[in-house]
């Protein structure tokens, strides 16, 4: 494969927010009296706030109204918003850096593709924003993972063909909505969770992008 665009998404990824994201669910939970298991935790991930939500509602097998899910939503969204105020570059997962800067060294074009409605806050943040040529965030698409629009649209911005680009992802959903866009998929987390992925990896921590040129010509 001729590597000429590698997609990040966030949570997960490129910053651990994806813990903060649970602490917030599991405060709305233990609110509205829904227990949820760090398994059906794995079902929130990389799926926007509302589908979140829904899933949340229907583990404890509970209705709400259109109105109630609003302010449940903004209210977890809230609570999430104060923790990623807090961050700073010290929480860019390790090995995160070098890699991009790596990429960028090689004339790799890099881009975001986030469900999360919060994705530039969180990277002003942690003051990665200048590091990409094309950030795709929930604001900017209309279907959320596993649709595979957060990819197809970043990689359309750039002028660059799914075929040439690489997704890393933490989430199913996504691993799912890269695979449906036609682009070489790499997990980062768990394999069993990511078995989808075409290769998987625990971290960015001594992943190189010799590696990834090792992983892309298997
Ligand atoms: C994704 C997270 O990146 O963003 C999901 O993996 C989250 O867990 C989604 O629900 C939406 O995020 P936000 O910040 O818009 O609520
Ligand atoms: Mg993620």
């Amino acid at each position: 494969m001729n590597l000429q665009l590698a997609i990040f998404d966030l949570d997960g990824v490129i910053v651990d927010t994806a813990k903060y994201h649970y602490l917030a669910w599991m405060r709305l939970g233990d609110e509205i009296g829904i227990e949820f298991t760090k398994q059906d935790n794995e079902r929130l991930k990389g799926v926007s706030r509302m589908r979140s939500l829904d899933i949340l509602l229907e583990i404890g097998q509970q209705e709400r109204t259109a109105l109630e899910k609003e302010q449940l939503a903004s209210k977890k969204n809230g609570w999430y918003v104060d923790y990623i105020n807090q961050m700073d570059a010290s929480e860019i997962l390790p090995g995160v850096l070098p890699f991009l800067d790596e990429l960028r060294g090689e004339g790799i074009k890099v881009a975001l593709g986030s469900a999360s409605k919060n994705a530039r806050t969180i990277l002003d943040r942690v003051g990665l924003t200048d590091y990409f040529h094309a950030i795709v965030d929930g604001n900017l698409v209309s279907k959320a993972k596993p649709d595979p629009e957060v990819f197809t649209l970043g990689a359309s911005l750039l002028n660059i063909e799914p075929r040439h680009a690489v997704v890393f992802e933490d989430a199913q959903a996504g691993i799912e909505a890269a695979l449906r866009a036609n682009m070489m998929t790499i997990g980062v987390g768990d394999p069993h969770t990511l078995k989808d992925a075409h290769y998987v990896i625990p971290g960015f921590a001594n992943f190189t992008l010799s590696d990834l040129h090792r992983v892309l010509a298997r």
